[in-house]
């Protein structure tokens, strides 16, 4: 059947023996666009034992040549981001020209892991034994970092390219193996991305894909006993996949609501401007995205209408037309949506903008005067659905943002850069960002959720440390 797209394995595109296959639907068109192999078991089995095997020559391959292939696939990826991110369109309707660059981002994401593995692998530490009471100068330990062996990636739907090379780069400059399992929307764009791996030569076995459905082989990639680590992006199956799995180190991002405090004396054009960008790009399904505005009462009025006046200049339709909000990801998706802004209409929210949906394609809507008994207050909506709180102190914002189960990101507008850092202090998340949206890049800085949001930190120093241990040696002398 030559319209599925096959599965990597054994440094080689297959078929799955099961003869099934996995549609993905355009989330614009609303019918199946591509079809992936659904995969079994067996060959789960097949690409632990050949990631296993792989593995140990990787780990002996000098690491500067290792750095060498890295930049070989980057460069080649990058050559190939027009149709892999005509796949980012069709199959997660992500605009045309941000797919893009996704693409070139990803290709500098595994260009940077080369270049920062290198270094930070290239050193190890020396250390003496008489600073430790009771010991002469007789013990000598040297450490470096080795690799944890086989490591598996799971990207999300939304940057199924970016977040899947996020993993991969930091897992084989440090001498891993890696199994890659994608989002079924985004499969066929991870798999062009995967095949740029293959063409620049890697050993066969090193780097897998499979795809198929969660429920046939998801637990059993997680819990599969070759697994020496996870790293996971994506929602609350990511808590699940934690109580499941073994004693191995787990790195997870799962989403979040980070919140938007303004203050009185913010630049409300500046707050605008980056609400828009930061609420709505993508159609609000990024993990990063302004998920709740906490603004002063005093100046809520002006920048309620300031934003208004930007969602009215936001372009509404197809990702092939570049507009700035298209269709969610998934039907389903979009009636979760639709719950929620049933839910806020219900308790009575204010819609600056009628609600409006045609099949995936919801538009933008900002929803203020939200009170904490909607839903909306908490609930991470993953599309162009923004409510704004009204708040009379600072603590009151701090305190909704520390209220929530999530703590990914959180922003805060002021010119007072004193009063700034005091709530950084106190914003319970990974990262506060002073005078701008939440985003995880430049992808070197850190980037960690607390609470549901995650385990570990990533960014590319960050994840090439977590995918590997310190292994020393003593030298004892007479
Ligand atoms: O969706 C989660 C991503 O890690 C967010 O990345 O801030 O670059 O959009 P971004």
């Amino acid at each position: 059947d030559g319209d599925v797209f096959k599965y990597y394995s054994e440094g080689e595109w297959k078929k799955s023996p099961s003869g099934k296959s996995v549609s993905i639907i355009n989330p614009t068109t609303r019918k199946p666009q591509y079809k992936v192999q659904a995969c079994t078991q067996q060959e789960v089995n097949k690409v632990m034992e050949t990631a296993k095997i792989a593995q140990k020559q990787w780990a002996k391959t000098p690491l500067w040549k290792r750095a060498e292939l890295l930049h070989k696939a980057a460069a080649i990826l990058k050559e190939h981001k027009a149709p892999i991110a005509d796949c980012l369109v069709k199959e997660i309707a992500k605009p045309a020209k941000d797919s893009v660059t996704e693409v070139v981002r990803s290709g500098d994401l595994i260009s940077y892991c080369a270049e920062e593995g290198v270094r930070i692998l290239g050193e190890g530490k020396f250390l003496v034994s008489d600073s430790f009471p009771g010991n002469e100068r007789t013990k000598y330990c040297l450490t470096s970092k080795v690799p944890l062996g086989v490591v598996l990636a799971i990207p999300p739907f939304n940057y199924p390219v970016n977040l899947a090379v996020s993993k991969i780069g930091p897992a084989l400059i440090a001498g891993n193996s890696l199994v890659l399992k994608p989002p079924t929307q985004g499969a066929v764009a991870c798999l062009h991305m995967v095949h740029c791996f293959h063409l620049a030569g890697f050993p066969k076995g090193l780097i897998s894909c499979v795809t198929g459905k969660g429920s046939e082989i998801g637990d059993f990639l997680t819990m599969h006993p070759g697994v020496n680590c996870i790293s996971f992006t994506g929602g609350d199956t990511g808590i699940a996949i934690s109580k499941k799995a073994g004693m191995i180190p787990l790195q997870m991002e799962l989403g979040g609501k980070d919140a938007c405090i303004v203050l009185e004396d913010a630049d409300l054009d500046l707050v605008a401007s980056n609400i828009i960008k930061g609420g709505f790009s993508y159609s609000g399904q990024r993990c990063t995205a302004v998920k709740v505005v906490l603004v002063m009462e005093s100046v809520a009025d002006t920048l309620v209408e300031k934003v208004k006046a930007k969602v009215a200049k936001l372009t509404v339709g197809s990702p092939e037309d570049d507009c700035d909000i298209t269709p969610v990801v998934s039907e389903s998706s979009a009636n979760f949506i639709e719950g929620l802004v049933m839910d806020a209409k219900q308790k009575g929210a204010t819609f600056c903008q009628s609600y409006k949906r045609e099949g995936n394609l919801i538009w933008p809507l900002l929803l203020d005067n939200v009170q904490p008994d909607m839903r909306i207050a908490w609930e991470e909506p993953f599309g162009p659905i923004l409510p704004v709180i009204r708040i009379t102190s600072v603590e009151e914002g701090i305190h909704h943002c520390n209220a929530s189960n999530f703590g990914l990101q959180g922003c805060i507008f002021t010119r007072d850069i004193n009063k700034a850092m005091l709530i950084s202090d106190a914003m319970e998340t990974g990262t506060v960002q002073i005078n701008s949206a939440p985003a995880r890049g430049p992808d070197h800085f850190p980037f960690q959720g607390l609470k549901d949001s995650g385990i570990g930190s990533q960014g590319i120093t960050n994840s090439i440390n977590m995918m590997t241990k310190i292994k020393s040696t003593v030298i004892n002398l007479p």
